[in-house]
């Protein structure tokens, strides 16, 4: 099985998780776009979906999935979204798709986060991939610079704006060894907009793709 096989497996498992006549919260990226093409195989069952960025709508629309902004749809039962990297606690980097902000604002308004991973994302310790941070364009050195003092090496992501606007900073060289204290510290730095730290609001269930099928993992 290659990596879109067991990217493709956990979306089909996560179909169970969608309710009836529910709008679903969608993520972003290779991932939840499988997870988008299975759930336009139960389009008729939904109410529609509320989408992390402007790809996934587009995506979402291209199948007849009506696509709700998230004030219209209030709380959300459940959003499923992929991941960059994940532990064992089911704390997450997440952002490499640029859609770090909207994920995490389409995640704190659902009741369930499943998260969709192949093995390859499954980690002791997060951090060996780089740490996206979505920066107002005013603030990129100076966020840049504290970030250096918190050990990193944060590098402009060149030539991209997220869907808000703003700058994405990748921080190379992060131990982390405490996710939910470090969400909270670079949410204090001026500038930021959102760190991709998904810890203090991790996943709830992880579907994980194995050579051996899907592994179910809670906390
Ligand atoms: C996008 C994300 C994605 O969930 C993350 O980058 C994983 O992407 P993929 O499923 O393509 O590996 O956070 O901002």
């Amino acid at each position: 099985m290659n990596q879109d096989d067991l990217k493709r497996a956990v979306a089909v498992a996560a179909i169970e998780y969608v309710p009836f006549d529910c709008i679903v919260g969608v993520g972003t990226g290779s991932t939840a776009n499988f997870f988008i093409d299975e759930l336009a195989k139960i389009r008729h069952k939904i109410r529609g979906a509320v989408a992390s960025s402007e790809a996934s709508a587009k995506r979402l629309k291209g199948h007849g999935i009506e696509v709700l902004s998230l004030n219209d749809a209030g709380d959300l039962q459940v959003y499923v979204d992929g991941a960059d990297e994940i532990t064992r606690h089911l704390h997450m980097i997440k952002g490499g798709g640029g859609a770090l902000t909207r994920e995490k604002i389409v995640a704190a308004a659902s009741r369930k986060f499943i998260c969709l991973c192949d093995e390859s994302k499954l980690v002791d310790v997060l951090g060996k991939f780089p740490l996206p941070i979505e920066v107002i364009p005013m603030a990129r050195s100076s966020v840049a610079r504290q970030l250096v003092l918190l050990g990193g090496q944060p590098a402009l992501r060149e030539g991209y704006t997220t869907d808000n606007g703003n700058l994405i900073l990748d921080v190379h060289g992060l131990q982390i060894m405490n996710p939910v204290e470090l969400e909270s510290t670079l949410d204090h730095i001026a500038g930021v907009v959102t760190n991709g730290l998904f810890a203090r609001r991790g996943a709830d269930v992880l579907l994980l793709g194995t050579s051996a099928g899907v592994k179910t993992m809670t906390v």
